[in-house]
């Protein structure tokens, strides 16, 4: 079953070129045999990042969101409050899942405050902003996606 995906890397110093989180972002997504349609990088801007979002879905109408970075306790860290600006419901299993996974890597997983959400039928999932955060918040979750998208395309509530 193919999964199509956006990413959205939340930075106020990355461009894309320089997105390598994003980049290994891009590599899972193939590397599972999924589509990543567009990938996009907007500053620590809550109002910028909830216009990405609302793009993502409502336009590119993507399965999945994946949102990098700014999910800290800086106050420029602004993703969870962009995310919740524009969507209805909470997933709050998924979080709970990344950052219990993530507490047996590091105990700074505990700093993030990365939510998942629907717009829609589409998941926006918060991961941080480092290639290896990324890469391991990714890992905890990743094999759970193909039921979620399943079970969203199923559930008659159509944006
Ligand atoms: N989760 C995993 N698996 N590995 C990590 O190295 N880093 C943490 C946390 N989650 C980390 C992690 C740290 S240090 C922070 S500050 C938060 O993610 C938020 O990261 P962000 O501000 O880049 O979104």
């Amino acid at each position: 079953m193919d999964i199509t995906f956006a990413i959205i890397t939340c930075s106020d110093t990355r461009d894309l070129a320089q997105d390598e989180a994003g980049a290994a972002l891009e590599g899972l997504i193939a590397a599972a045999g999924w589509t990543c349609t567009d990938h996009a990088v907007v500053k620590d801007d809550a109002p910028a990042i909830a216009d990405a979002i609302v793009r993502a879905v409502d336009e590119l109408r993507v399965d999945i969101v994946l949102t990098c970075g700014g999910t800290g306790l800086s106050l420029r860290d602004v993703t969870p409050e962009a995310t919740a600006s524009v969507c209805e419901r909470d997933v709050p299993g998924i979080a709970e899942a990344m950052r219990a996974s993530s507490l047996l890597k590091t105990r700074r997983a505990m700093l993030s405050r990365a939510r998942v959400m629907q717009r829609g039928r589409t998941l926006v999932i918060n991961l941080p902003g480092s290639t290896k955060a990324a890469t391991e918040n990714w890992e905890a979750v990743a094999d759970q996606l193909e039921h979620a998208v399943s079970m969203s395309r199923g559930g008659g509530h159509e944006r």
